[in-house]
This record gives C-alpha cells, sequence and structure tokens, in this order.
C-alpha cells in the first residue's frame, strides 16, 4: 500500500471505529467458560438420586468419609483418563483447586513425606523452579506466582513443548520440580501434544533431580470439534514402562462437560502418590462431596454415554469456533501492512481457544483498541509466566460463552483492530 493508501484507510478505519465506540457495545471473550445451552444439556442431573444415596459399596453418599471417592466414581474417571482404579482419586469440584492442593503440598509437606518437602531445597537464598510450557493456562502460572516458585518458560511447536531444552534443563538443574501441562487441545494453541513427545515426558523422571512432579492437566480430553478426533499417547502406560510413574500427576474433570462450578475432579498417578495425596487431604477435609460424584456417575453412566454428551456440546460450540475463524479469514487473511501479514491463528481441533497472533509487539495494543471499542479480550501476556509475552504477540480468543449474534460483533471489532494497530505502528 502507499504512504496515502496507507493513510486513507487508517482513517476509514479509525471512522469505523468511532462510529462502533458510539454504540457502547459490552462483550466478552475473555474467559473459557460454558454457554449457558451447555450447562442445560445437563440439567437432568438435578435431582437424578431421587432419595436413592447408596453407593456401589453399600457406603451413604451423604456421611463422611470417602476420601479417594466413591468406588464407581473412581471407576468412571479410570476409564476416562486410560488408567486403573487403584490409581485415580476423585475430589471436590475443581481440578484447579486439586492441582494448588497437590503443588502446595508437595512444597510444604512433600511429596511423600516431609523429607521430600521441595521447600527443604529452598536453601541459600535458591528457589524451585517449574517449567512452563508457553504460550499456557494462566492459571497454572499463578499457582506458581503465589507459592514463590520461579517459572523458567519452554517454547512449543504444533508437537507439543520443546523437549530438547525440557531435558537439557532438567539434567541441570536439580532444583526443577515441575512442570505444567495441557497435553490436548492446549490451553491456548490447542496443540495435542505428539506420541513421541509424550514417551520423551514418560522418560522425564529417569533425568531429574529427586521428587520431580509433571501435572498433566488433561482437562480437554474429550473436547473434539472436529470428526475424527486426534489420539493421545496414554502417560500412564508409558510410564509404567518407564517405572516412573511417581513422576507423573494426571488431572481432569468434569467441567466443562456438566456443569462447570460443580462437575467433579480426579488425578490418576502411582498408588503411593495417591495414598501420600490422600493422607495430606485428610488433614484439611474427611472427605469430598461424595453426593455430587453419586449424581454424577448416575447422569454420565459410562464413556459412550459421555462421548454422546460431548457431541451435544460440539454442536453448540462448533459454529461459534467457526464464526471466529470466518472473520479471522475474511477479515484478515492476505492483507498486509508494509509487505507483513496481518496476523496468524490456530485453527483448534477441540479445547475451547483460538490463539491470535498479532504481529511482533502488537498484541497489548490491538487488546487495548478493542476495549476502547466495548470488546473485552484475555490481558496481553497472561498467556505466559509473570503475564511477559516475549513477543507481546499472544492473544487469547474464547468464543465458548458469547452467543454467535455477540461473537460476529465483537469479531468484527477484532479484526478492524488488529488491522488498525498495524496501520496505527506505520504512522
Ligand atoms: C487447562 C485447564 N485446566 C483446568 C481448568 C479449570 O478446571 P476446573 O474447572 O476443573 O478447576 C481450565 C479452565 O479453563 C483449563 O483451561
Amino acid at each position: 500500500m502507499s504512504t496515502s493508501n496507507t493513510q486513507a484507510r487508517r482513517q476509514e478505519l479509525l471512522n469505523q471505529y468511532q462510529q462502533i465506540q458510539a454504540k457502547t457495545l459490552n462483550l466478552d471473550l475473555t474467559r473459557g467458560k460454558p454457554a449457558t445451552a451447555q450447562l442445560n444439556l445437563s440439567n437432568a442431573m438435578d435431582g437424578i438420586l431421587q432419595g436413592d444415596f447408596k453407593c456401589s459399596d453399600g457406603s451413604d453418599a451423604r456421611n463422611y468419609g470417602g476420601g479417594l471417592g466413591i468406588p464407581e466414581a473412581r471407576q468412571f474417571a479410570a476409564d476416562y483418563l486410560d488408567a486403573k482404579t487403584a490409581q485415580i482419586m476423585v475430589g471436590g469440584n475443581s481440578s484447579l483447586q486439586m492441582m494448588y492442593q497437590y503443588v502446595e503440598g508437595a512444597y510444604l509437606h512433600g511429596v511423600r513425606g516431609a523429607d521430600s518437602a521441595w521447600i527443604k531445597e529452598a536453601t541459600n537464598g535458591q528457589r524451585i523452579k517449574f517449567l512452563c510450557p508457553a504460550p499456557g493456562y494462566d492459571r497454572h502460572f499463578s499457582i506458581c506466582e503465589a507459592l514463590g516458585i520461579e517459572m523458567i518458560p519452554v517454547t512449543m511447536d504444533d508437537n507439543g513443548p520443546d523437549m530438547g531444552s525440557i531435558e537439557a534443563l532438567l539434567r541441570n538443574d536439580p532444583l526443577i520440580k515441575g512442570i505444567w501441562c495441557v497435553p490436548k487441545y492446549a490451553n491456548p494453541n490447542g496443540v495435542v501434544y505428539s506420541a513421541d513427545v509424550v514417551e520423551r515426558f514418560a522418560k522425564l523422571g529417569t533425568i531429574a533431580g529427586a521428587n520431580f512432579r509433571i501435572l498433566w492437566d488433561n482437562a480437554y480430553a474429550e473436547h473434539h470439534l472436529v470428526d475424527n478426533p486426534p489420539e493421545l499417547a496414554n502417560v500412564i502406560a508409558l510410564s509404567e514402562k518407564y517405572g516412573t510413574l511417581d513422576n507423573v500427576i494426571v488431572i481432569g474433570s468434569t467441567s466443562k462437560i456438566t456443569l462447570a462450578g460443580a462437575g467433579i475432579a480426579f488425578i490418576a498417578t502411582s498408588e503411593s502418590n495417591i495414598k501420600h495425596f490422600a493422607d495430606l487431604l485428610g488433614i484439611s477435609t474427611i472427605g469430598p462431596d461424595k453426593v455430587n460424584q453419586l449424581r454424577h456417575i448416575r447422569f454420565l453412566k459410562d464413556l459412550p454415554t459421555l462421548r454422546g454428551l460431548m457431541q451435544q456440546h460440539r454442536a453448540i460450540l462448533q459454529p461459534k469456533f467457526e464464526l471466529v475463524l470466518k472473520h479471522l479469514n475474511q477479515g484478515l487473511a492476505g492483507k498486509a501492512v508494509n509487505g507483513q501479514t496481518l496476523g496468524s491463528w490456530t485453527v483448534p481441533a477441540g479445547g475451547y481457544f483460538i490463539l491470535f497472533d498479532t504481529l511482533p509487539g502488537m498484541a497489548d495494543k490491538v487488546v487495548k483498541l478493542c476495549a476502547g471499542a466495548g470488546v473485552k479480550l484475555t490481558p496481553a501476556g497472561s498467556t505466559w509466566p509473570y503475564k511477559k509475552d516475549p513477543q507481546n504477540t499472544n492473544i487469547r480468543l474464547a468464543p465458548s460463552f458469547p452467543s454467535l449474534a455477540e461473537i460476529d460483533e465483537a469479531m468484527q471489532v477484532f479484526v478492524l483492530c488488529v488491522e488498525l494497530a498495524a496501520l496505527d505502528a506505520q504512522a
């Protein structure tokens, strides 16, 4: 584009921007929350117990106890995570809470008794560290920040995190005690870890320092947006093969299957880890909400039933993702400013997010422009440890909660702001 054309286009976009501002929109593409229509898919769970609180082992779900979860929920979670029932603990409504409890417990009280507490190694002003494949999930990073655990970002490509640098870092630094992962439809870039990456993860326990843990947050295991979804290799089976299951904590929940605020969360790991974690949690609770576990199992029944429900979720979600992608394609594909394309974006096969990458250094500017036009986006930087996106390019788009009409309007604003930001940079 010539300079005068650039200026004319910029003025045209500015005029459109001002017209949008006059509409005082209030649109939100920030958090990956299920839409009300998705929550409604599980309405039949309400009242499903009809006074029958008896679990498969004859216990009463209403009473104290059952720190590992009720047997039928453990069996269900084992099927879901491809683990053995004895390797499962079913907890409360939030997998994030279980992750926090696990990391905090390991930090303060140890992964297998007080001698293994990570904090014991944080001597002489040294800090415990976590590897953080990035872009990643901001709430994982908040857990580390809250506990004063130093975060080391690790880059990712379409196969998953850079395993070469993870292995090298682990070989050289025994203070690295953990790594965060979202191995399937990663939040926010939708990546599914390749079979080779999963196998190398399973071997990390053989090269890491003592008490190292992989937090394998499989939050989107069944959350497909395509037919014939990609397979994720089974990290539990591979870890058993390499004798490293103690190093792996697999996490899941039904937050985006049944009810986001009232689902059930679970972990799978070695039986000895389960015992240590149960003992630790037993200090703070006399058992999880087993009534919620029981009603989940009566409602979800088995994996095929769950998969049928996930198809109903997909029917609601897929048009929303397609609409976002339509706007990106129509508004930005093939456009360039000063010979540079205006951005790139993921086309996820599942999960809850589309990751948009602006031109270097532009993400915060685009987010600010969108906010000024009434469209809230996740703050730039959120996808990186300490909220520091080194290139300032990542913008996480979360289309699940808003309606199609709202997405339509929000995405018109978004593509306009992306182009305007790029032209502003030339001005
Ligand atoms: C990767 C990931 N893990 C965990 C969660 C939260 O799960 P829960 O509701 O079970 O705490 C989310 C929610 O967005 C997520 O994206």
